[in-house]
């Protein structure tokens, strides 16, 4: 079986079970600044399982595009990708557990054929939270799965969500099937990474609402959300040994041999080089090539575009391919996935383009800065340092373009370290530095929209924080849009704001403009964001870098900015209106006034 048949016989299957299929949603989630890709199906699907009324029914399936880019340093392995599909199907307060789970059973048994003598589930055991989830457990008793076979476990392991700190989640049962091999000890049973047991499926119960105190209350509809890797359950289901193996990627690796006059499997470092080439320019073709497709830069998701891009270009040096070499994969990839994302051939000329740009931008300073960075490492051995300096970690950033976690993997092969926190000081100064630079010509003269603009994004900040103080912390941003003339801003809340909160909000907001407070900019991961407190919508737990912006003691909000540096540069604040926008959002438009 290939990606094609699989995908086709779920959706197929679901279809005859009432869903309407839908497109895949874009790789870059809208209305959602803390969160650089999607990382799985439920994200972009998250109004409706609180409530929202989907345009295609109560019962969706499709496949979706992911990009989970944790673990970009374990790329190169047999298992890690950054770029992957996921099957689902999904209840929007319709369906439960029951028809979930023989749905799940039907599919796995009928339809893929697997034997359920092989056939592992585990179900959620309990807690303070929410109960031990019998109910699951005797749906798969009734289908004849015998109870040693059902293994109840705790939340770390039978618990989905939220996608970030707060939001829709639920205990989960997850379909593992016994490939047979040995047991690796008397513990192993599924769930256990020794590859005995294969995890295919998790049927999640979204029931319950976490709140920002940690607690979790149900939510007013229960929803299902499953959710199936297609790349791994290929290989699994085709007896392949990794995912490389599969039909999704095999034609990506003859292209790679055929430019490098190497072969996959020759060696284990060839193997692995051409791994993360076939998996970096898969992901960056997507990326580029999305319905919101983003090019190569120095924040947000046009970092990481741009980490991977010149990543696959080290190792595509390292088995001596000729440039400009990642457009070539780009064409095979486009090839071979437009079917199924139309958007990849509608966008085709900018993912070459975007590609070659960036190789060759790239190719001029590579050379250079290896020679730099090899220069140094003789200097520190004999020296006895073990360590990289920030500053020259930084020069290598600015003058060659290498990516930080570029700079740490070349030292890391040397045996050295890399002094992050010299690295993030020296990047800050650079930026304080150009952003004076760049306020100094705003107030030159250019009082043009983007100055508007800019002063009405920090005013969102201080809105969005005035109403979490007035209406309480379930207050979160669901939409965010700026001209020049206003502000609209869309937020969780569910009654109608009294004129007594709004103008508490207005006040907070004038004082906070009064208070003359400076705004500041950090670039962190966004786990250290969240250790702060910085304000992140849907937070994952992936180390990707973020720009934090705080307003003297008042905000702290993940953003990608621009902001002005103090916030008496905003004059006034007045709310023009208060209405609703949908269930359960609320929309503020406000201007500033002189
Ligand atoms: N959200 C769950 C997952 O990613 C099920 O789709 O596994």
């Amino acid at each position: 079986m290939d990606f094609r048949e699989l995908r086709k016989k779920y959706i197929d299957f679901f279809k005859t079970k009432g869903h309407s299929h839908i497109a895949s949603a874009s790789l870059i989630p809208e209305n959602d600044p803390t969160v650089l890709f999607t990382t799985a199906g439920m994200h972009p699907l998250v109004p409706y399982l609180l409530g929202l009324d989907h345009p295609e029914g109560k019962r969706i399936v499709n496949y979706q595009k992911c990009i989970r880019t944790g673990d970009i340093d374990d790329v190169g392995d047999a298992s890690h990708l950054t770029f992957f599909e996921m099957l689902g199907n999904w209840s929007l307060g319709d369906y439960f557990k029951k028809e979930a789970i023989n749905w799940s059973f039907e599919f796995l048994t009928k339809i893929l054929g697997f034997d359920i003598t092989n056939l592992h589930v585990t179900v959620f055991e309990g807690d303070n939270d929410a109960p031990r989830d019998e109910e699951s457990a005797s749906y798969w008793a009734d289908l004849g799965i015998p109870r040693e076979r059902i293994h109840y476990k705790p939340k770390k392991d039978n618990w989905w969500g939220p996608a970030g700190n707060t939001g829709p989640c639920g205990p989960d049962t997850e379909m593992f099937i016994d490939t047979g091999k040995e047991d690796c000890s008397a513990e192993c049973g599924p769930g256990c990474g020794c590859g005995k047991f294969f995890e295919i499926w998790n049927d999640v119960f979204m029931q319950y609402n976490k709140n920002p105190d940690g607690t979790f209350v149900p939510l007013k509809q229960q929803n299902v959300d499953t959710g199936m890797g297609i790349e791994r359950t290929v290989a699994m289901l085709s007896g392949k040994r990794t995912v490389y193996d599969t039909e999704s990627f095999t034609p990506i690796i003859t292209k790679i041999e055929e430019l490098s006059g190497k072969k996959y499997g020759e060696s284990d470092e060839v193997t692995k080089a051409i791994r993360i080439i076939a998996d970096h320019s898969r992901t960056s073709t997507f990326i580029i090539g999305d319905q919101r497709g983003v090019a190569p830069s120095n924040v947000g998701a046009g970092y990481v575009l741009r980490r991977l891009i010149r990543r696959a270009i080290r190792y595509g040096k390292k088995l001596g391919i000729k440039p400009t070499f990642l457009s070539e994969i780009a064409k095979v990839i486009i090839e071979m996935m437009h079917p199924f994302y139309p958007e990849l051939k509608i966008n085709e000329k900018r993912i070459y383009e975007e590609l070659d740009r960036e190789e060759n931008k790239f190719e001029e300073t590579l050379e250079k800065g290896i020679h730099e960075f090899e220069k140094i490492v003789p200097k520190l051995i004999e020296n006895k340092q073990d360590t990289i300096s920030g500053r020259l970690a930084f020069k290598l950033y600015d003058t060659y373009g290498f990516p930080y976690e570029f700079t740490k993997e070349l030292a890391e092969e040397k045996g050295l370290k890399v002094d992050e926190a010299g690295f993030k000081e020296a990047s800050l100064k650079h930026r304080e530095l150009s952003q004076q630079a760049q306020t100094q010509s705003f107030k030159g003269g250019l009082a043009d929209n983007s100055e508007e603009t800019t002063k009405l994004h920090t005013a969102t900040h201080l809105l969005h924080k005035a109403l979490k103080i007035v209406l309480g912390e379930h207050v979160n941003q669901k939409g965010s849009n700026i001209t020049a003339e206003r502000l609209r801003f869309d937020f969780t809340h569910t009654e109608k704001m009294t004129p007594d909160q709004l103008k508490k909000v207005e006040d907070i907001v004038n004082e906070q403009i009064k208070r003359k407070l400076t705004v500041t900019m950090d670039v962190m991961t966004l786990e250290d964001a969240k250790k702060k407190g910085a304000t992140a919508l849907f937070t994952d737990k992936y180390e990707q870098q973020v720009k934090v912006y705080t307003i003297g003691d008042f905000s702290m909000e993940v953003c990608g900015g621009p902001h002005v540096t103090n916030t008496s540069d905003l004059g006034g604040f007045k709310i023009q209106k208060e209405e609703a926008s949908s269930a359960g959002v609320r929309r503020i438009k406000a201007v500033l006034v002189k």
